[in-house]
């Protein structure tokens, strides 16, 4: 019989549940953002996530059951995101995963919110297969991976100071574009050319990231010039940053002669990210990319109960002493 997992995700600002029959079969999805409630304050406030967190999942989880059509006692484990992220946040998730598996007597599984995003490729694309290159592009990271096998992530290259969406993030909050930032460059960027030569730091040279200088130019750009077009100026941006992790991966995937690269992350749902890989793809027919559908690239529990399964079918269960890994690495 397949398993069936249920899912909690509570490491940012969104809540989210999910129920996962099989590897594919989407029993229930749900996500609630609390963007609207942190974007008055121009980011994420930690101890108001996790208050949110607390208010929200009770009635997520009755809802997630209902909408599933079972009964919490027919689930085969409980899979939660218990590292990187918010300790606060992480902590509501992971004590509420805790106390479920305690009532229904079911196993808890523990699982890192960097494998889900990389998973929330396999939902969409049940055919995939290790060995692959994973660009990993998310608010708190960027990272290049060789994936050898389905738990087995190496890191080829990663950035060595801000992570991608982040960057997105600081640049929108010195455009006053609001909170979060990587939707609102994309979207006012559809409206600009990138007439504008920012630096593409490390441009050239292995396969790590540095995006700081990149946020600095802008930064004295926006401070030197005053006629700009903001449209411009963010298109600029992004194409500076989007070039440079396309660059890489590419030559990654040339020096490691590995076609098969799937792109995981809140930044992979970029409109220019999205179409520079089209470009890549038509250039070179061998190359295979990959990136879920917009609902799966930002935070959700499906992911989390998709890496759960894979952790599931191995018999890789954590027990109640499992605690939130704020920092945890791959
Ligand atoms: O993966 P994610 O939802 O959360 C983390 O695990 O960090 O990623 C959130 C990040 C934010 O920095 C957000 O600005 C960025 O992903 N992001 C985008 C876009 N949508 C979300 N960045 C660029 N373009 C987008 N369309
Ligand atoms: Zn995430």
């Amino acid at each position: 019989m397949e398993p069936i997992i249920f899912s909690i995700e509570t490491s940012c600002d969104e809540t989210a549940v999910a129920i996962l029959r099989g590897k594919n079969e989407v029993l229930s999805h749900l996500v609630v953002s609390q963007i609207d409630i942190h974007k008055v304050f121009g980011g994420v406030v930690p101890e108001i996530a996790a208050r949110k967190h607390l208010n929200y999942l009770n009635n997520l989880t009755e809802k997630a059951f209902e909408e599933a059509e079972i009964e919490p006692e027919e689930i085969s484990a409980i899979a939660v995101t218990y590292g990187p992220g918010l300790v606060g946040a992480l902590l509501i998730g992971l004590n509420f995963a805790k106390g479920l598996a305690l009532n229904l007597n079911k196993p808890l599984i523990g699982v890192n919110h960097l494998y889900g995003h990389i998973y929330a490729n396999f939902l969409a694309f049940p055919e995939l297969k290790p060995p692959f290159l994973v660009l990993l592009v998310s608010g708190g990271h960027t990272m290049i991976l060789h994936a050898k096998d389905y738990l087995h992530f190496e890191i080829i290259g990663q950035t060595m100071d801000d992570a991608a969406g982040e960057a997105f993030d600081k640049v929108a909050r010195m455009l006053n574009l609001g909170y979060p930032g990587g939707p609102k460059i994309d979207e006012l960027s559809q409206k600009g050319e990138p007439i504008y030569e920012f630096p593409k730091p490390l441009y050239h040279k292995g396969y790590d990231f540095s995006f700081s200088g990149l946020k600095t130019a802008l930064l004295y750009f926006t401070k030197e010039n005053e006629n700009y077009k903001i449209e411009d100026v963010a298109a600029s941006f992004q194409k500076a940053l989007i070039d440079t992790l396309i660059h890489k991966t590419i030559k990654a995937s040339k020096d490691l002669k590995i076609n098969d690269i799937i792109i995981a992350g809140g930044v992979a749902a970029n409109s220019y990210l999205r179409e520079k890989i089209n470009e890549e793809k038509s250039r070179n027919k061998k190359l295979n990319i990959y990136f879920p559908p917009l609902n799966l690239c930002t935070d959700n529990a499906l992911m989390i109960a998709r890496a759960g399964y894979e952790k599931y079918i191995r018999n890789q269960f954590a027990d109640l002493n499992l605690d939130a890994v704020p920092n945890l690495g791959l």
